[in-house]
């Protein structure tokens, strides 16, 4: 028991450790992969002794409490926004005051990046996360303590070298989605039918208030760390000194900023970094200047709305007008059919920008855009600028209405667009374009892990008719590779290599390869778990898929179409001639009763797999009891969905939460 403890302990250091490299240093030593092999282990060890999981173990960032809404909290201290400054005079003025203001004393500034996405609270006591409260109206927020638990680089524990601290402690920060997390959002969201996000700022403000908090964990928030208060005050005598704790504490703390003595430095800061913007991975919009001296803060003070010792710098925003040359379509994986506006090339924020998506024909007609058109683009967070708008003034009625094909532009085929569906599907079962877009997505890192297969090659491959699907992959020959063009021996040998590998892949990365519609990582995992082979799922029926927690009716649907293809069984049936593994894992045999014996349960909420008396009958089957109402005695809190006050009690008390998850691997 000890050991295990110990192996726990060890587990969760791992972890802390490269959650820390990969969020906060953004220094990744292990794969994602690697690091979710971690985390199974972890918690697969906690589904054995669930006696020994603690509120800040790792696996606790992803809990599950929909509940019916957020309590609302009133700040300790008020969130106050910022005055915006939009050009350099206006930012000399803001010199100006503060020095006034000074009255001759030294003044420094500290200059960040203003990053676009929501500001968050967080309360520790005692070293570890209370609380995590949204900016609200300023001075009330909502407690989402349970959504930020999500984020990984907000610390559930403060690291012991930043300690000194431990009660009444509050960090404040930016929330924000990556840019490729908020590309992988949208293309999900329009794959299913449902509007795209406008900005990153939407998708992470969507996220933090999301009130499944599985669902705001799949969208990878991230957080940087600016501001520190204790008891409601700043401990330190300088801001920039705060950051640095921040950093010391554990939380990732923005590493673009400056100590500047003079305004000139902050502007020259201000347009060095402006330069970077595409190159960040996250949104921006400017920069926060900040005096340094607390003491001096405090003596400008507030305006009821913004600090005087604050200023916000904000970028223009990056549009640009240009001309619409022509509009074309790309043909996706799955044969969706996306219309593209050819662009007069225009230098927009760093970049020369040649062509906008328009995403789908719904999008055309709703911006009423024409081929020959003046149109605003508009470069906001996604790496491909969209349309924003048409400047209808400069019309010269020459314009042409975009013409949606009726053939597939690459393979002939015929395109259909089902009622009520936004995207058009090329439906050619021999589509190249498709072709090429399922390989890329069956080599690609989450799901085969093929290094070494891009586009090129894959071009060249069906180019040269090597490969009409994936399963040829693997019949693939060092002699047939080697003939390629530029290809040499050893990077043929190493691509063969590389492909053998893939045939061990866990089943959930082959379910995702596969590109079956509606069935994206977490679905994929989801199947694996539940079926435990491919074989199982090729016949589970629409019931049996619907049935399985967490999977509705369109995956359901999709996947049982998706394998009533004739040629997507045969394929299936050559993978598994071909060795790659089809079958899951199998999981350790549990020895329950140790985990349920003589241990005090209680229910709350609606559990997905088992009604209220099933679930206390399971547990006492094993030697537990269950109890109505949560005591200092409990021992463990099942919290299904719509968990109420029962759960808040337990959180108070410190009492393990069990997630359904958790609890069915319990039992299982
Ligand atoms: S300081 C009183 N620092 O910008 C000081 N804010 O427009 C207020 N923001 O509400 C915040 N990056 O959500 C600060 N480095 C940064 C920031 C930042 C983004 C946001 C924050 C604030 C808004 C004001």
């Amino acid at each position: 028991m000890k050991a295990t403890a110990r192996q726990i302990e060890k587990l969760r250091d791992e972890i802390r450790r490269h959650d820390e490299l990969y969020y906060v240093e953004a220094a990744p030593e292990i794969s994602d992969r690697e690091y979710d092999e971690l985390m199974e282990r972890l918690q697969k060890l906690e589904v054995e002794h669930p006696e020994l999981i603690t509120p800040d173990s790792p696996t606790q960032r992803v809990g599950g409490r929909p509940a019916e809404g957020f309590p609302e909290v009133v700040h300790t201290r008020q969130m106050l926004s910022l005055d915006n400054s939009y050009n350099i005079d206006e930012l000399r003025a803001f010199d100006e005051r503060c020095r006034r203001l000074a009255e001759g004393r030294a003044l420094e500034y500290v200059a960040e990046l203003k990053i676009d996405g929501l500001s968050l609270s967080l309360q520790y006591e005692n070293g570890l996360l209370l609380r995590g409260v949204t900016r609200g109206d300023g001075r009330i927020g909502e407690d989402v303590t349970q959504n930020a638990r999500t984020i990984r680089s907000v610390p559930l524990r403060l690291k012991s070298k930043a300690k000194g601290i431990d009660t009444g402690l509050e960090v404040r920060g930016e929330v924000f989605i990556p840019r490729d997390v908020f590309e992988r959002t949208n293309a999900e969201r329009e794959e299913q039918g449902e509007p795209r996000f406008a900005n990153p700022r939407n998708a992470a403000a969507g996220a933090i208030r999301q009130l499944d908090s599985r669902l705001v964990a799949r969208r990878k928030l991230d957080m940087f760390a600016y501001d520190l208060l204790v008891n409601g005050r700043k401990p330190f005598p300088t801001h920039w000194e705060s950051l640095d704790w921040l950093d010391k504490a554990g939380f990732r703390v923005n590493p673009h900023r400056k100590l500047a003595k003079t305004i000139d430095e902050v502007i020259d800061f201000a347009n060095e970094k402006e330069a970077l913007r595409d190159d960040l991975g996250y949104e921006i919009d400017g920069l926060v200047v900040k005096v340094n001296s607390t003491a001096l803060q405090d003596e400008f003070g507030a305006t009821s709305k913004a600090p005087r010792w604050a200023i916000a710098y904000k970028y223009p925003a990056r549009q640009a007008s240009t001309k619409v040359l022509d509009i074309f379509v790309s043909v996706g994986r799955t044969g969706a059919i996306t219309p593209v506006a050819l662009l007069e090339p225009v230098f927009l924020a760093g970049t020369t920008v040649a062509r906008a998506t328009l995403h789908n024909e719904d999008e055309i007609k709703r911006l009423g855009v024409k081929i020959g058109d003046t149109v605003m683009i508009e470069k906001s967070g996604e790496i491909i600028p969209k349309v924003l708008s048409v400047v209808t003034s400069k019309r010269t009625g020459k314009e042409r209405e975009f013409e949606p094909p009726e053939n597939c532009p690459v393979c002939g085929g015929l395109i259909s667009r089902p009622e009520g569906e936004v995207v058009a599907r090329c439906v050619a079962a021999d589509c190249t374009a498709q072709l090429l877009g399922k390989l890329i997505h069956f080599a690609s890192r989450r799901a085969m892990r093929i290094e070494g297969l891009g586009v090129v090659l894959a071009e060249q491959l069906i180019g040269e008719k090597m490969v009409k699907d994936v399963g040829d992959l693997y019949s693939l020959t060092l002699e047939q590779v080697a003939s390629l063009p530029r290809m040499a021996k050893k990077s043929a040998t190493n691509l063969l290599t590389q492909i053998e590998a893939s045939k061990t892949r866990d089943l959930s990365s082959l379910i995702y390869a596969l590109g079956i519609r509606h069935v994206g990582e977490r679905t994929a995992g989801i199947l694996a778990h539940e079926l435990g082979s491919l074989e199982r799922l090729t016949h589970a029926t629409v019931e049996e898929l619907d049935a399985i927690p967490e999977i509705g009716l369109t995956v359901a649907e999709s996947v049982r179409d998706w394998f009533d293809d004739e040629g997507n069984r045969a394929l299936c049936d050559r993978l598994r001639a071909a060795g790659v593994k089809t079958e899951a894992e199998r999981r350790g045999s549990a020895e329950a009763d140790e985990r349920f014996a003589g241990k005090q349960f209680v229910l709350t909420g609606t559990l997905a797999s088992f009604r209220r008396d099933e679930a206390q009958a399971l547990i006492e089957a094993r030697g537990g009891r269950v109890n109505s109402s949560v005591s200092k005695k409990t021992d463990y809190v099942v919290a299904g969905e719509a968990a109420g006050s029962k759960l808040d009690k337990a959180q108070s008390l410190g009492v393990t939460i069990l997630d359904e998850a958790t609890f069915k691997g319990m039992l299982e």
